[in-house]
């Protein structure tokens, strides 16, 4: 045998030398849940070791996380039903806390990133990304909304925004906006490839957005989200948010779309980020908790596969715990 593959692989230092594939927490972007409140700090039960917290916990995180060396981080809000209406007006109110939130993170830590959520599925009284009318998403008139939303969160001072809607022409209607404003140094990270996928459970969970039920409200998200089956039709959304302004390209759900990422990544030039989702992560906590898998190698493994696809960037909820890892600190959950 000429060739033995194996002599690549026969001591650490060999293998080190060898590594295509390097994952370190700089690629990494932690999801926090926020809530109105003082004082709060509660578990979101489908996902363990993820919370629901008010802005003095929020603090608290994004410290430790700093001091890890993890500095981006995607927030998302949890509305009370009280603030929730049809077009989702509590996503650029001024009272919203949300936003207020962002000011006091980024006053507090200016060299963090913080990247926002737009979408009306928070503040939206039926549940869904974008205006309800007669049994049907709006677009039209949900990129109004989207984009009164996207210029509240610019001035609020996130440097990334993350329009999640999936509604046609946002990105250039987001990009004009914010840049008539003079915002033109706030980026966006556009979910591109996002698929209407079950694994969105516990996310929902933890902000009580899933779409609500009733005769004249659709029950699922399948006319704006993608077609699971779908894979040339990623390619036409990543050409529409490159050529209208987008910075980053998303896919998500990430390791059900390992392939659409890779697609993404050979096809494209913006870097290309993987949304890690929530149910994805869920499994693989529930496996750990049943003692079927070992969290400290079966999570890194996960991270790296989905790096090794193509993607830049991950959101992970895992975040955190790498970077615990790579500092070799204990994980404690
Ligand atoms: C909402 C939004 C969703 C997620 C991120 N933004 C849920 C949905 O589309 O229903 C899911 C993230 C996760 O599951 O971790 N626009």
């Amino acid at each position: 045998m000429l060739r033995r593959p194996r002599r690549n692989r026969q001591s650490q230092a060999i293998r080190n030398l060898t590594t295509e594939t390097h994952l370190s927490v700089d690629h990494l972007i932690y999801p926090l849940f926020m809530i109105d409140g003082k004082g709060i700090k509660d578990e979101v039960a489908s996902l363990p070791g993820n919370f629901r917290m008010s802005i003095e916990n929020i603090l608290k995180e994004i410290e430790e996380c700093m001091l890890l060396g993890l500095k981006s981080f995607i927030l998302f809000p949890a509305i009370e039903d009280q603030h929730k209406d049809k077009i989702g007006s509590y996503g650029y109110h001024p009272d919203n806390f949300y936003l207020k939130a962002a000011r006091t993170i980024k006053d507090k830590f200016p060299e963090c990133c913080i990247i926002s959520d737009v979408a009306l599925d928070p503040y939206n009284i039926d549940g869904h990304d974008g205006i309800v009318r007669d049994g049907k998403v709006e677009n039209d008139e949900t990129l109004i909304q989207l984009c009164k939303m996207a210029i509240a969160q610019a001035e609020a001072g996130f440097d990334i925004l993350g329009p999640s809607d999936m509604m046609d022409g946002r990105i250039q209607a987001i990009r004009d906006a914010l840049d008539q404003r003079g915002f033109k140094n706030t980026g966006i990270m556009a979910y591109t490839a996002k698929y209407a996928s079950a694994f969105y459970g516990p996310f929902r969970d933890a902000l009580d957005s899933a779409p609500v039920e009733g005769s004249d409200i659709p029950k699922d998200k399948k006319t704006y989200q993608m077609n699971p089956a779908n894979k040339q039709e990623a390619l036409i959304e990543a050409e529409l948010d490159t050529a209208e302004g987008a910075d980053f390209l998303m896919v998500k759900p990430a390791l059900n779309y390992l392939d659409i990422i890779h697609l993404l990544k050979n096809n494209f030039e913006l870097p290309i980020a993987a949304y890690h989702v929530s149910g994805e992560c869920a499994m693989l906590i529930a496996a750990c908790q049943n003692g079927w898998l070992k969290y400290e190698e079966a999570m890194p493994e996960t991270l790296l596969s989905i790096h090794r696809a193509g993607a830049s960037v991950i959101l992970t909820y895992f975040a955190k715990d790498f970077a615990k890892m790579q500092l070799n600190l204990p994980i404690t959950n």
